[in-house]
């Protein structure tokens, strides 16, 4: 039996057990100086004026829109092609999202088709960066600014990515990062919202912590808040993983470099485009089995020959089940999304990877395609 490779490991080590070892003895475990400290390395890293960390990057996409202030009938366009996450805050919080297909090279939100999903009831634009690849800012920002309608960004899978050469994070109103394990770093769980805003980055600050304000006052709640707190350990661990951040990006790209070099010439899968416009951060490696393979019997031949691989964003989400029976989606109405989904998937990609590990998965790659077509 071959050992199986993993789709995704952190990137941590001595330097995090010592950090959170410190954190501990401390006594100081939450609200503290890591908290201040990891905010304001982030903010310094993205270059924008606030950083405002929270427990996961579902929790800063929640305070995002909370901050939309929806009512009924209000409406935010977004893409259907990603993780639950970048909707459901939307209806949480009493809007109607609102999907429009993506590209078929980038797997981007399509800027013409943001367009045409505008109406009266539009209230913003979620843009997500799937898998690391900035949307097309340059459109996305003239249809913001004609319509005067504000960009959140979704930038979970994506930090560090920029897009004609600035970084994605300062394009929005407000943005959101996450450190989930298999993220670009990782905090355990974690996420942050960015902004430049002081006013909106006070809520923030408030809303993650029951509703204070700053007075000191414990037992002052001057709104309705959440526990969205990211602590101090956490913390701690972000610190050290900003140290290494542009390692990890760097070492995350020459990967994915390698896996393409060995992969573009297999017929019947396709490797990742990159936009020229764009700087890729790189989340995850991403292939699409060609028509006439079936990505399904290609992810089981994968993993029953030791590759872990998964079927990537399948199904998208206006197909999840609580979609379908909340807004009556029964499929057909996005078709490339829908395509897309059908066939694309993501294999093993973690910074400590070997050549060795990487030639097994291509040639494990190259052997699930013959024996499908054979
Ligand atoms: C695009 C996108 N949005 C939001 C999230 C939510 O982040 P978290 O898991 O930290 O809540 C993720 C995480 O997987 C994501 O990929």
């Amino acid at each position: 039996m071959v050992n199986k490779i993993p789709l995704a490991k952190p990137y941590v080590g001595k330097e995090e057990i010592k950090a959170v070892s410190e954190v501990i003895r401390s006594g100081w475990l939450s609200l503290g100086p890591k908290l201040t400290e990891f905010e304001n390395k982030f903010a310094e890293f993205i270059g924008t004026k606030h950083a405002i960390a929270v427990n996961s990057g579902t929790s800063g996409l929640h305070l995002c829109i909370k901050a939309l202030n929806i009512k009924p009938g209000d409406e935010v366009i977004t893409s259907s092609f990603s993780f639950v996450a970048s909707s459901n805050p939307i209806i949480l919080e009493g809007g109607k999202p609102v999907f429009v297909d993506i590209d078929e090279r980038t797997y981007n939100i399509d800027p013409p088709k943001i367009e045409e999903a505008i109406t009266e009831n539009t209230k913003a634009i979620v843009v997500v960066h799937i898998f690391g690849q900035p949307c097309n800012m340059e459109a996305i920002m003239k249809v913001s600014q004609e319509k005067r309608i504000p960009i959140i960004e979704d930038a979970c899978e994506a930090l560090g990515a920029a897009f004609n050469g600035k970084k994605v994070g300062t394009f929005g109103e407000a943005s959101v990062f996450a450190f989930y394990p298999n993220k670009q770093i990782t905090t355990g769980e974690g996420g942050i919202i960015v902004t430049n805003d002081d006013e909106t980055a006070a809520m923030y600050r408030s809303w993650r912590n029951q509703g204070r304000d700053d007075s000191g006052e414990w037992l002052n709640h001057v709104r309705i808040g959440y526990n969205y707190r990211l602590d101090e350990l956490n913390c701690a661990v972000g610190l050290e993983q900003l140290k290494k951040v542009e390692f990890i990006l760097n070492k995350r790209r020459e990967i994915a470099d390698k896996y393409t070099e060995k992969l573009k010439h297999i017929d019947g899968i396709i490797t990742p485009y990159v936009d020229p416009k764009v700087e890729i951060s790189r989340w995850v490696y991403y292939l699409q089995a060609k028509e006439g393979l079936d990505r399904n019997k290609i992810l089981e031949y994968l993993n029953e020959n030791g590759v872990t691989s998964r079927a990537y964003f399948y199904p998208p989400i206006h197909l999840q089940p609580v979609y379908k029976k909340m807004f009556g989606y029964v499929g057909g109405e996005l078709p490339v999304t829908e395509r897309v989904s059908t066939k694309g998937f993501i294999v093993p990609f973690f910074i400590d990877m070997t050549n060795k590990q990487i030639d097994r998965v291509c040639t494990v790659i190259a052997k699930a395609v013959r024996w499908h077509k054979r």
